[in-house]
């Protein structure tokens, strides 16, 4: 597995194999990589010939510096992660390497109405951030496809509107979220979650299970009341928002007949914030 620092050097690496035909696919992380990181390099795998991964705490989609200063960075455990994958090539520069006037610099494009929905609404200004990152990522790789993973859900649909803005011939492959036994999604955050944490954090795919198994026989309102209950009786666990929404614009669905419906979930559980969803049809 080779291991790039700079766009020149993987670059480089890329002509060749670009000029020799071979289909190539990004994998943009953060790092902190888990067994849903993991999914994402394999299906990249059935969809390209060359797979880079990218690790790059991005800064300019962090609200809270605080949060960014935690996020965690095991780069030893990530890069044995991604070779045991079979992972071709990953990207790692440094913030002067991607920000080379500085992480302050203008960027903003429209991304829509749904950019202030949900978590938009929590985290002011995170997907420009996230699409100044990926668009800068996507430049240095040119890929044929790159995979997100569903459980970002708002974040898959913010760079679509990017990718569109710019008319970039990428192909978007969405990845299913991969939970653990108990149904918690895969997140890097989870590592932050004390055990009780880890507990109480089950309430978000129940919560969401419930919609799913329930769609049936409740109106939109009941669904998401009685979801919502779910979290009266959990201490240490607070609500930012449950909502069945549509899944093209991210509104509150008026109508169970609505054809793309998501149930999403954002609450804090002791210090750490956590998002999930599930797909209703
Ligand atoms: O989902 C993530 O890990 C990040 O938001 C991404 C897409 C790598 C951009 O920094």
């Amino acid at each position: 597995m080779e291991i790039f620092k700079t766009k020149e050097a993987l670059k480089a690496y890329l002509k060749p194999l670009k000029a020799s035909g071979k289909k190539v696919a990004l994998v943009p992380t953060m790092g902190a990589l888990h067994n849903g990181h993991i999914s994402l390099i394999k299906l990249a795998q059935e969809n390209a010939d060359i797979i880079i991964c990218s690790i790059f705490v991005n800064p300019t989609q962090f609200t809270d510096p605080k949060d960014l200063e935690k996020y965690p960075r095991p780069i030893e455990h990530d890069l044995a992660m991604l070779n045991d994958a079979g992972c071709n090539g990953v990207f790692m520069p440094n913030v002067a390497e991607m920000y080379p006037s500085g992480a302050d610099e203008n960027w903003h494009i429209d991304l829509g109405k749904a950019e202030f929905l949900l978590e938009g609404e929590f985290r002011k200004g995170h997907y420009q951030g996230v699409t100044q990152i990926v668009k800068k990522l996507f430049d240095a790789v040119e890929p044929d496809v790159a995979m997100f993973g569903q459980k970002d859900f708002q974040q898959v649909l913010m760079i679509k509107n990017m990718l569109a803005h710019f008319k970039l011939p990428i192909k978007i492959i969405t990845c299913p979220i991969i939970r653990e036994d108990d149904g918690l999604a895969m997140s890097s955050r989870n590592i932050h979650l004390s055990e009780t944490d880890r507990k109480n954090a089950l309430v978000l795919s129940k919560s969401l299970q419930f919609v799913a198994d329930n769609f049936a026989s409740y109106s939109l309102n009941e669904l998401e009341k009685q979801a919502k209950s779910f979290y009266h009786n959990v201490e240490g666990v607070e609500l930012d928002y449950f909502t069945i929404a549509n899944g093209d614009t991210l509104e509150p669905s008026k109508s169970k007949d609505e054809s793309n419906l998501v149930a999403l979930v954002a609450a804090k559980v002791g210090n750490t914030r956590l998002i999930d969803n599930m797909i209703i049809k």
